[in-house]
């Protein structure tokens, strides 16, 4: 089996729980047409404000989003605490940009911490590099002000280093409160210049001193790779693509996570019609563990503090796929045999998973494991699935005497995807 190269945060679990839920939560919940509205728009703070003052998420309830994720089988979740407008979801003693200065006047990540842990689930915090309210961050491509006629001027006297101090200030108390077991600071862009205003990395962020402030406070963290500084990545963290191999960084395959959404945006989006459908949404998650990595599924709550219909629509497709077929992707990786025409394959031990994305007609045939099974059966419901002898295989269906064949019912079981457990001898 292929085996990542080792992390010093502690992966061993990560790599065997493999399914997460992302949330992306904040301002940007009002407005509801993305989280990035505030740079996309370019609403000055002054403006965005408005969100701020109207804060206000009363049917918060951290225990019903804790459930509705453990019963999609998720296992951990990665909450933002603060996205790139800056607003903070906890009580940070470093800026007034949070939310106990609003309406709504407490703090959301002790509850969440709380309601997550007693599901089960592990704590994981998102954090923002970018800042586009913090005062000393220098306007930039993305900034909401980077086409104001005074750019210049709004820029003299902000200071980076001073944010650097507030990010590392920010990420103690976040380490310290709430003892998280992931950290995914997102993100870096040295190379993008805009209209002679530079883009931001490592030298920005003041990265090296942020990743050893980390390491010191908890040696064992998982991180993630997006602050410029390759030395700090756990995990790899390709976005709303979906690998067709295992990641590799530098040839070597690497621990890593996709992180998905349900419809385009992180950000609760009202009018966004582009939601997957309950095939893409098992397949991605099978995918992703048929290549050796994990899925990161988003939520984006709505200002009231809740999962909108549709959400809940689609993690109850991970619900009902999930308590049947957990087992082909808690503790399973990408296998080493070849895979069926139309399937996808993860193995655990001795195990073997064979998913089936396209139904064929009465027989399934796998390569190289003729003779190298003892039993066959559905997950769903834990009915055998016959072998057909060797001979007869070769014979009718003119395949080599290498590749095994499993007879299968004539209608695909009414799941949205059907998945074959083979025990290996
Ligand atoms: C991007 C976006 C951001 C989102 C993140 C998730 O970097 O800036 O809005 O939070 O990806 O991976």
């Amino acid at each position: 089996m292929l085996k990542p190269k080792p992390t010093q945060g502690d992966t061993t679990w990560f790599i065997h729980d493999r399914f997460g839920m992302f949330i992306h939560w904040g301002l940007y919940a009002l407005p509801s047409r993305h989280e990035w509205v505030q740079s996309q728009e370019q609403i000055p703070p002054e403006d965005y404000y408005r969100y701020f003052e109207r804060f206000n998420p009363t049917k918060y309830d951290p225990r019903r989003w804790a459930k509705a994720a453990r019963e999609a089988g998720m296992k951990y979740v990665v909450l933002t605490s603060k996205h790139h407008e800056g607003f903070c979801l906890w009580d940070s003693a470093y800026t007034d940009y949070k939310v106990t200065n609003t309406p709504y006047g407490q703090d959301l990540i002790a509850p969440f911490v709380e309601a997550f842990r007693a599901e089960g689930l592990r704590i994981g915090f998102y954090y923002s590099l970018l800042d586009w309210h913090h005062p000393d961050f220098l306007i930039d491509v993305f900034h909401p002000l980077r086409n104001h006629p005074d750019v210049a001027r709004l820029n003299e006297g902000r200071d980076m280093k001073r944010y650097a101090e507030y990010m590392r200030n920010q990420v103690r108390e976040l380490i310290t409160q709430f003892d998280p077991d992931i950290l995914w600071c997102d993100f870096s862009y040295p190379g993008r210049d805009y209209h002679g205003l530079p883009g931001k990395g490592r030298d920005d962020w003041e990265s090296e001193e942020l990743y050893a402030l980390i390491r010191e406070l908890k040696p064992h963290i998982i991180l993630n790779n997006r602050m410029d500084l390759p030395v700090a990545a756990d995990i790899y963290t390709p976005e709303q693509v979906q690998p067709l191999e295992w990641v590799k960084v530098d040839g070597e395959p690497v621990v890593w996570e996709a992180c998905q959404t349900f419809s385009g945006s992180w950000g609760y989006f009202r009018d966004e019609l582009s939601w997957k459908d309950e095939g893409q949404l098992i397949r991605m998650l099978i995918n992703t563990v048929a290549r050796g990595g994990n899925l990161l599924m988003n939520v984006g709550p709505t200002s009231h503090g809740t999962f909108d219909q549709r959400a809940l629509d689609a993690l109850a497709v991970y619900r009902d796929w999930m308590a049947l077929h957990s087992e082909s992707i808690y503790g399973c990786t990408q296998s080493e045999y070849q895979e069926p025409q139309d399937c996808r394959l993860t193995q655990n031990g001795d195990k073997l998973y064979i998913h089936v994305y396209a139904w064929p007609f009465k027989h399934l045939m796998v390569p190289e494991l003729a003779g190298k099974v003892s039993y066959a059966r559905f997950l769903h419901d834990g009915s055998e699935v016959a072998l057909k002898p060797t001979e007869w295989s070769a014979s009718q269906l003119q395949i080599g005497d290498h590749v095994l064949v499993l007879e299968l019912p004539m209608k695909q079981p009414d799941v949205v995807v059907p998945v074959i457990e083979l025990a290996l001898t």
